[in-house]
């Protein structure tokens, strides 16, 4: 049998789960509903997200979206739509997106309850949640059967691929762009031929306008104004662009190739640990990466000579560069004036007797140099006095005083697991 069938298969809801979704959500809307009428509140309730497209794999949540009228103010509908939600959703915890909203567990599924402002076709919205609705008719209104079974395909292979998921931190394809992606190409074999063979950027229509500086732009149907592909990143476009060339020379085994490692890197692996504050990954993520290339700059700066890097975010950040050196040298050289310049003579006089001086004053070309001593030789010394009293991000500045650095070569991570194993597809 077909590789990506079988995998469709063991993801495809079964007529009993489909069933149950659809009890689920019927109920929460007919509840919202009824709390609407009777507290005359002008909205309704729509299912949107891939329950609502029959899109869904497996492990899918329910989205349930509040619709008002574009009349109340934003205060308003963020009042009673966590009112409502948790009016709903007895066990439910306050999640921040555009808008506040509930998510909690109904019978074991995951449902959100979702305030927007109520918008037709080609009206302007107020929020970007507030396409979301129109998302949902239009897939419906623009997909068959097949195309269903090839969006649900589709979303397998990218799982398998690593690169579904919108949150930033995956940076990946959601689910409402694979949906357009086999709209658009029709099915997914010619979805895998066309990305087989794209060179650059991947723009939807192929005849839009590219004026997105993304390298995925795929232009949202229910407002063209906008790049519904904008979160995609370069890594994952390759991905998928690998990945297409795989399966259309009918390669899939490579998916399933365990690379062998060779740890004796003869680098030197540290890694730093930083608490994660209590906030959605979507916030810390950005300031996680500033973090990172601060730690990178700084050892860079100071001649340790990072070459590599990894990032990981589970309870606690984890952040892992790899140096060619962990310590060092003694000495280094210090560039003086040229010696044609009035400099020249105030540069020598200056290292005169200094204590630093390792070597020197000696000519090399046109000017005086120095050898002066290195006063803090090791990593962690400098990387802690170069953090204290700078920003390092708004919610981590807090737990700055707090950063652990890990002898990484073989500690027991996750960031040192994902360094170790890194392949073409995670
Ligand atoms: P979901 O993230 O739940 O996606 O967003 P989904 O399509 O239901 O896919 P799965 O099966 O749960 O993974 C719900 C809806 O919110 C809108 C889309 O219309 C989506 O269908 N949305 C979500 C966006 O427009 N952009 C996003 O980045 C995320
Ligand atoms: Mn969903």
């Amino acid at each position: 049998m077909d590789y990506l069938e079988d995998l469709l298969s063991e993801q495809i809801p079964t007529s009993e789960e489909t069933e149950k979704l659809g009890e689920i959500s019927s109920a929460i809307i007919r509840e919202i509903n009824d709390i609407c009428r009777a507290n005359n509140i002008n909205a309704s309730c729509t299912e949107v997200g891939s329950v609502s497209k029959n899109t869904n794999l497996k492990s899918s949540d329910i989205d349930i979206f509040i619709t008002f009228d574009k009349a109340y103010p934003v205060d308003y509908i963020e009042k009673k739509g966590l009112e409502i939600g948790h009016r709903v959703l007895k066990n439910g915890t306050e999640k921040y997106a555009e808008h506040p909203y509930v998510s909690g567990y109904v019978k074991g599924i995951k449902v959100d309850i979702v305030p927007a402002f109520k918008i037709n076709n080609g009206e302007k919205i107020v929020s970007t949640v507030d396409r979301t609705p129109l998302h949902t008719l239009y897939v419906n209104s623009n997909t068959n059967e097949a195309m269903i079974h090839d969006i649900r395909l589709l979303k397998v292979f990218m799982k398998r691929i690593n690169v579904y998921g919108s949150e930033i931190a995956r940076s990946g394809f959601s689910g409402y762009l694979c949906e357009l992606l086999i709209i658009h190409f029709k099915n997914f074999d010619r979805l895998m031929k066309h990305m087989a063979n794209l060179r650059g950027k991947l723009i939807v229509p192929e005849d839009a306008e590219d004026k997105f500086a993304e390298p995925v732009i795929i232009i949202d149907p229910v407002d063209p104004s906008r790049n519904a592909g904008a979160a995609v990143s370069e890594e994952n476009l390759s991905r998928l662009k690998l990945a297409s060339k795989i399966y259309i020379s009918g390669r899939l085994d490579i998916l399933n190739h365990t690379p062998s490692v060779n740890r004796e890197r003869g680098t030197h692996i540290r890694v730093f640990v930083i608490k994660k504050p209590d906030i959605i990954d979507d916030i810390i993520y950005p300031q996680a990466v500033r973090l990172k290339n601060r730690i990178w700059d700084i050892l860079h700066n100071n001649g340790f000579m990072p070459v590599a890097s990894e990032i990981y975010m589970g309870n606690d950040i984890e952040i892992l560069i790899e140096c060619k050196l962990e310590k060092l040298p003694g000495t280094k050289v210090h560039m003086g004036p040229p010696v044609e310049s009035n400099e020249s003579i105030r540069f020598i006089d200056m290292w005169n007797g200094n204590p630093r001086l390792m070597r020197g004053p000696y000519i090399l070309k046109n000017r005086v140099y120095v050898d002066v001593r290195t006063e803090q030789r090791d990593m962690e010394g400098i990387i802690r006095k170069e953090l204290r009293n700078s920003d390092i991000g708004k919610n981590l500045n807090e737990f700055r005083d707090e950063i652990k650095i890990i002898n990484g070569e073989d500690a027991d991570l996750e960031v040192v697991r994902k360094f170790f194993s890194k392949y073409l597809f995670n």
